[in-house]
């Protein structure tokens, strides 16, 4: 769809990748309804709900705003991180990132499926990411979290195929946004990972939601990882050895943010 035509629902649109989409998608002619648990970020432009999509009356604040709003595509880009070693990581963690990343974004769609089956053309797009295509160590619980996302939105988009709502995905691979801790920084160094900025991120949702394309990664390293992946997993397993020794060996300690405003 043309973005002059598109009424997105950005979720994430306070973090750094949504900040840059809004403002790309903006100025290509979009209009965007945004979600975060803070408030509207300035300068803004676009209508904001507040919401905790982790909650059940946040989910339902959000259906509700933007099917009045009349949404024609919605876009999950909020998410939350995880990084370290599997026993590094507090179970408590473990639960709020599979419930941020996958099950909020899944039932948001569902309970706003209805509402997009009834415009003439709608597209659901998921930012998931490289590391949902290619285990890596230091991220098996935030992998696990968007490799169910990539199977939710590949099953989701057969299931869906000839109606009006197209499903897509977006992979970024490591960006520099406040979502990486800063040993995710020293590990990308260590290990030659490149990393991209939130608005080549963003040019990246915008060009996917005007192709329709199903799905688009950015960086051609990752996207021949991916590819080589997939066809042979287990053969690249003692490729890592760099990025194990990369791993932080005691829990991070959170680094602040600032209380949401
Ligand atoms: N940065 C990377 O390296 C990278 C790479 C690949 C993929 N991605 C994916 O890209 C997306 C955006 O990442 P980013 O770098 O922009 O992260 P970010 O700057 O940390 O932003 C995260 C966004 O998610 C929102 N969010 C988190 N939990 C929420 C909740 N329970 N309810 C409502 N909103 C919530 C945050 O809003 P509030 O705090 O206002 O609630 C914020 O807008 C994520 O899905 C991430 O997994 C990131």
């Amino acid at each position: 769809m043309n973005a002059a035509d598109a009424r997105v629902l950005l979720t994430g649109a306070s973090g750094g990748i949504g900040q840059a989409a809004a403002q790309a998608l903006q100025q290509a002619g979009a209009r965007i309804m945004g979600v975060g648990r803070s408030a509207a970020p300035a300068p803004g432009g676009m209508a904001w709900v507040r919401a905790d999509l982790t909650t059940p009356a946040g989910l339902s604040a959000v259906t509700e705003a933007a099917a009045d709003w009349g949404a024609n595509v919605l876009v999950h880009a909020a998410g939350a991180p995880c990084f370290g070693p599997l026993g590094a990581v507090p179970p408590t963690q473990l639960q709020a990132v599979l419930q941020a990343n996958l099950l909020a974004p899944m039932l948001l769609t569902q309970r706003l499926l209805p509402h997009l089956l009834r415009q003439p053309h709608a597209q659901v797009v998921f930012v998931g990411s490289a590391l949902g295509r290619i285990g890596l160590p230091g991220f098996s619980v935030y992998g696990a979290s968007k490799a169910g996302l990539h199977g939710f939105a590949e099953a989701l988009r057969r299931e869906l195929n000839g109606t009006s709502v197209r499903v897509q995905i977006l992979g970024p691979r490591s960006t520099r946004t406040a979502f990486n801790h800063p040993a995710v920084e020293v590990y990308n160094h260590e290990t030659g990972t490149a990393m991209d900025r939130p608005e080549a991120v963003a040019a990246a949702l915008l060009a996917l939601i005007e192709s329709g394309a199903a799905e688009r990664f950015l960086g051609f390293p990752e996207r021949l990882a991916v590819r080589l992946n997939g066809l042979l997993g287990a053969l690249l397993d003692g490729s890592f050895v760099k990025h194990r020794r990369s791993l932080p060996t005691v829990p991070l300690q959170p680094v602040s943010r600032g209380t949401p405003s």
